[in-house]
């Protein structure tokens, strides 16, 4: 079955107030800043205020994607959250953004695939517009990963942040830009590499463990970052390929935001120059399902491509799962 063409309407990201630089992690776990900047390139990362849940970051964020695209929430008639630092287990952030945003007719639905997720929702979205069994989706990618962080384990604390990107997808009218190609991938085998081991069914959170700090983020980094530069350049080879381009016809690259020399590997490897790859983790983090979701926002905000260009998301993470789109803005 052919799908019908679907255009990226609108983008919003948000990003909470409360910074907390390399020096502040300095007081609270045996770390310097330059082992921070030298070892991952992040300066700062964004701490969502108490009270403040990850559905509220995402309505932030959807807010300004549905005001750019010119649709209201009434019109939307999905909603895909994806998260690893859902509200609750149940039911979906979704649903509470949907109630946030009084779209009453949108079906809404968590998915987790923890930094891939924004892309799984894209493609997901993507498919079902292009089917003709929704018109309007809203999709977004919204991390509290500091709910969810030992603090007292330098080896993770150091890495992530709070924050969420949105964006509106519909189908492309004559002469608007399209999603051209989309790659989605799982690697079962590997979830033992990074996880958040405790707080599900497999591992309740008991008073016998609770000092354990199980419901916090676990990452083997070495194995992860080999994985995440080889899953991800094949990853954006194939929908490079796919969508019949060359090296040449992008204008920017955006990447997942978890280390700085992961892309640079990544942009090597592409054949890209430094400068058309998209970097905002020095000031936010890793934000996970949020991080490609920010970044498309704020590199379409900032100019980095125009309307008519050709652009590259990838991503890579927990699962493991990586994801990539070409996308035509
Ligand atoms: O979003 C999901 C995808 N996630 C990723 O892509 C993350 C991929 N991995 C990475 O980004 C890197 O592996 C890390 C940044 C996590 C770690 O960098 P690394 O170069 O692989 O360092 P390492 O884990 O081998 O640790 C080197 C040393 C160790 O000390 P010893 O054993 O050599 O004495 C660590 O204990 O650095 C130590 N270390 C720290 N030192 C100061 C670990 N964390 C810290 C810290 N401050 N925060």
């Amino acid at each position: 079955m052919s799908l019908a063409p679907v255009t990226i309407a609108g983008t919003g990201s948000y990003l909470p107030e409360k910074v907390l630089t390399n020096a502040d992690l300095e007081t609270i776990v045996d770390t310097t800043d330059e082992w921070i900047t030298s070892r991952t390139g992040i300066k700062a990362r964004r701490i969502a205020a108490e009270g403040q849940s990850t559905s509220d970051l995402a309505t932030e964020a959807a807010k300004k994607a549905l005001a750019q695209a010119n649709i209201a929430a009434e019109d939307l008639d999905l909603i895909i959250v994806a998260t690893i630092t859902p509200d609750t287990l149940t039911p979906a952030t979704a649903c509470y953004v949907q109630d946030n945003l009084e779209a009453r007719k949108a079906v809404a639905f968590d998915i987790s695939a923890a930094c891939s997720g924004f892309l799984y929702a894209m493609e997901m979205a993507r498919n079902l517009i292009g089917a003709g069994s929704f018109q309007n989706a809203l999709i977004i990618g919204a991390e509290k990963l500091s709910a969810f962080t030992n603090w007292e384990d330098r080896n993770t604390c150091v890495l992530f942040g709070d924050g969420a990107g949105a964006a509106v997808l519909r189908k492309s009218e004559e002469g608007e830009g399209r999603i051209l190609a989309m790659e989605i991938g799982t690697d079962g085998a590997q979830t033992g590499i990074l996880n958040i081991p405790g707080g599900g069914s497999a591992c309740p959170i008991t008073i016998d463990n609770a000092n354990d700090k199980l419901a916090s983020l676990s990452m083997l980094g070495k194995e992860v970052f080999r994985h995440a530069v080889t899953r991800m350049k094949t990853a954006a080879t194939k929908v490079v390929e796919e969508a019949g381009l060359e090296s040449k016809d992008i204008a920017q690259v955006i990447p997942h935001q978890a280390n700085l020399r992961i892309i640079d590997a990544i942009a090597d490897r592409l054949t890209i120059d430094n400068d058309k790859v998209f970097v905002n983790l020095h000031k936010y983090g890793n934000t996970s399902a949020a991080a490609v979701a920010i970044a498309l926002d704020e590199a379409a905000r900032e100019g980095k491509f125009k309307r008519g260009e050709n652009i590259v998301c990838v991503v890579f993470g927990a699962g493991l799962t990586w994801a990539a789109a070409a996308i035509e803005w």
